[in-house]
């Protein structure tokens, strides 16, 4: 498709984790984009990483999109950058920080999405990727969970995932020139196979994989492993885990779907494997692929952890044509890679 090489994308916290891949996999394939970031939880050296991997246009605004002193310079930079759409992730993500500054959380998440979203609507491009999550399912539903889960966060951040799918909704309710595309990630993890780009936490990781990445490089002692008297196989909470290149190809099909709807509207879906696997299937998986022993302690459950999740992923087959390719072995692979080539992430 012609399309598919003139694409323009706004990739909103394309410096960050997932953002980071979501720009290789999308100049690679022929698109131009224009990442907006505050390194809030990125590092500029990311850029760099991403023009190495990947050759094409990628521009740099430094902004916050929650300021709303920053929003006419973002909107005039949208507007001069001729986009054909957006992927949005910008945001906080911490979920026990978000219980403890809940105010800051909707502040930030609701603010920089409304102030990406009137700049799509300023500059005449109404297509919208939103990375949500699967943490809008909370803890009501049996796994697999489909799209039409129960949904209902347990937590600020959470909401503030579930807030922003309902105004995209509204928004595509209110013109019809809208599409918008809910992705809802189940567990992000591993990292691109070149080891250039991946997770960089800021201060102590709250996910599983950089944690045990951590300790296996020997930056900490020891994992706790939050519960093992869950009613799962093993008794340790069960997870999707999705690789983040598998992710990012997810957010390209996405906006090539979006393109090719003849009519606008709003549509969740999931991005996850399919699969669960618990925390013990995790460590001894990071333990084979890295050949390092990864000490752990079995601690009290971890407030607002549910037993067991993992994906339906039927819809984003049948709508976006895709389905993660990669296994457990390769996410443990490619995640040990970047944690070992860059023991200290960006920084050094
Ligand atoms: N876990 C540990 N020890 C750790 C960290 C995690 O045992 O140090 C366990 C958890 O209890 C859970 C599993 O590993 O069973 C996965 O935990 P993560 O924190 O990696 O992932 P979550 O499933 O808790 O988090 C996901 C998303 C978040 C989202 C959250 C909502 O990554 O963005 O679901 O619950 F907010």
């Amino acid at each position: 498709m012609a399309n598919k090489m003139t694409k323009r994308i706004v990739v909103a916290g394309g410096a960050g984790y997932i953002g980071s891949h979501v720009c290789v996999e999308l100049l690679t394939g022929g698109a131009s984009a224009l990442v907006i970031d505050n390194f809030s939880n990125a590092h500029p050296e990311a850029l760099n990483r991403i023009r190495e991997l990947a050759s094409g246009d990628l521009e740099f605004l430094e902004c916050d999109l929650a300021d709303p002193a920053q929003k006419d310079t973002i909107i005039g930079a949208v507007k001069n950058f001729r986009p054909d759409g957006a992927v949005h992730l910008a945001g906080l993500k911490a979920v026990g920080e978000s219980v403890e500054q809940p105010a800051r959380y909707y502040r930030v998440n609701l603010g920089a999405a409304l102030t990406l979203i009137e700049a799509l609507e300023a500059a005449d491009a109404k297509k919208l990727v939103f990375s949500s999550s699967a943490t809008v399912y909370g803890d009501r539903n049996q796994s697999p969970v489909d799209e039409s889960g129960l949904t209902g966060a347990t937590n600020p951040y959470g909401r503030t995932k579930l807030f922003i799918e309902d105004i995209a909704k509204d928004i595509a309710r209110s013109d019809d020139e809208w599409r918008v595309v809910n992705l809802r990630y189940f567990n992000p993890v591993g990292a691109h196979p070149s080891g250039r780009i991946g997770e960089d936490p800021n201060d102590i990781p709250n996910n599983l994989f950089p944690f045990i990445a951590q300790v296996a490089v020997g930056r900490r002692d020891k994992l706790q492993i939050f519960g093992d008297d869950y009613s799962t196989p093993d008794g340790t909470g069960v997870r999707d885990y999705i690789h983040v290149v598998d992710l990012a190809r997810g957010h390209a099909a996405a906006l090539n779907y979006l393109t090719t709807q003849k009519t606008g509207g709003a549509v969740d879906i999931n991005l996850g494997t399919g699969k669960g696997f618990s925390v013990l299937e995790a460590v001894a998986a990071f333990k084979r692929a890295s050949n390092r022993d990864i000490p752990y302690e079995i601690a009290p459950r971890r407030d607002g952890d549910i037993a067991e999740i993992y994906a339906n992923a039927d819809r984003a087959e049948k709508l976006l044509g895709w389905r993660a390719e990669k296994t457990l072995e390769n996410m443990c692979a490619d995640h040990w890679r970047w944690q070992s080539q860059n023991p200290d992430g960006y920084k050094a």
